[in-house]
């Protein structure tokens, strides 16, 4: 079965739009977790643009399920990221002037420093995971490294329509088969929505997605336990689809 990890970051942009408290984003991550979420992701940007630090440590006290901390690989969130302990870190490129993670890491042109990283995350007992493009080089350094888990970035085949589209899924089918032959767990994520993720769904290596945006919007109208269960029960419908097949 293909878990749900919610990503509350824009809990906490609505947040901070108005610099008060509301909506809290430790409130949103229970209702999630009510409503069947089985991780909660958090990026803490070096730019603090949504969640604060003080987010991060609430977050690890109050929830349930598992806390995947996103992460750029730098010295000051790595000594964060250890004093957290969250049960995974989810480490992104962070540029400053994007709107939000543009594109993979590369892992493979920099192997001693990620290797490092993991080294100091598994030391802690955290699990790290490499947000990539589903390309060979970077499934092979991600191995080199020691990972535990590569999140795929599902950001062109979203963005693609048509033809293009299904090219980018081809891409995802064949690198996540790939990374699950060197042994690796496969995570899915960004810019699914409600409309894209059955598809993503026929990638029966996927064990999980890490989704945002999308159920954050969408829990704007329907609250987000209700937005939440929407997500789940495309999810499951789609894979019940795909088992009668
Ligand atoms: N996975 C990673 C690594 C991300 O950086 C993001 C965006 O914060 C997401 C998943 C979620 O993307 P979206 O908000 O588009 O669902």
């Amino acid at each position: 079965m293909i878990t749900l990890n919610v990503n509350i970051d824009h809990a906490a942009t609505l947040r901070n739009a108005r610099g008060g408290t509301e909506p809290c984003p430790v409130t949103t991550a229970v209702k999630a977790e009510i409503a069947g979420a089985t991780g909660i992701v958090c990026h803490l940007r070096e730019d603090r643009r949504h969640i604060k630090d003080r987010d991060v440590y609430r977050l690890r006290e109050t929830i349930q399920t598992r806390l995947d901390l996103e992460m750029a690989a730098s010295d000051e969130i790595i000594a964060i990221a250890r004093d957290v302990i969250p049960d995974l870190v989810t480490i992104v490129p962070e540029k400053r002037a994007e709107l939000t993670t543009e594109g993979g890491l590369d892992v493979a042109g920099s192997i001693e420093k990620f290797k490092k990283l993991s080294d100091m995350m598994h030391e802690k007992n955290i699990e790290v995971s490499y947000f990539i493009e589903p390309d060979q080089k970077q499934i092979d350094a991600c191995v080199a490294v020691n990972a535990d888990i590569v999140e795929l970035h599902t950001g062109a085949y979203s963005n693609a329509r048509g033809q293009k589209m299904m090219e980018e899924f081809e891409k995802l089918k064949s690198g996540a088969k790939y990374a699950k032959s060197c042994g690796l767990v496969i995570v899915g994520g960004h810019g699914l929505t409600y409309s894209n993720t059955a598809l993503m769904c026929q990638i029966r290596e996927f064990r999980e997605f890490s989704i945002g945006h999308s159920i954050l919007a969408h829990s704007v109208y329907t609250g987000i336990e209700q937005a939440v269960r929407d997500m789940l029960n495309i999810i499951h419908n789609a894979e019940c689809t795909n088992n009668i097949r």
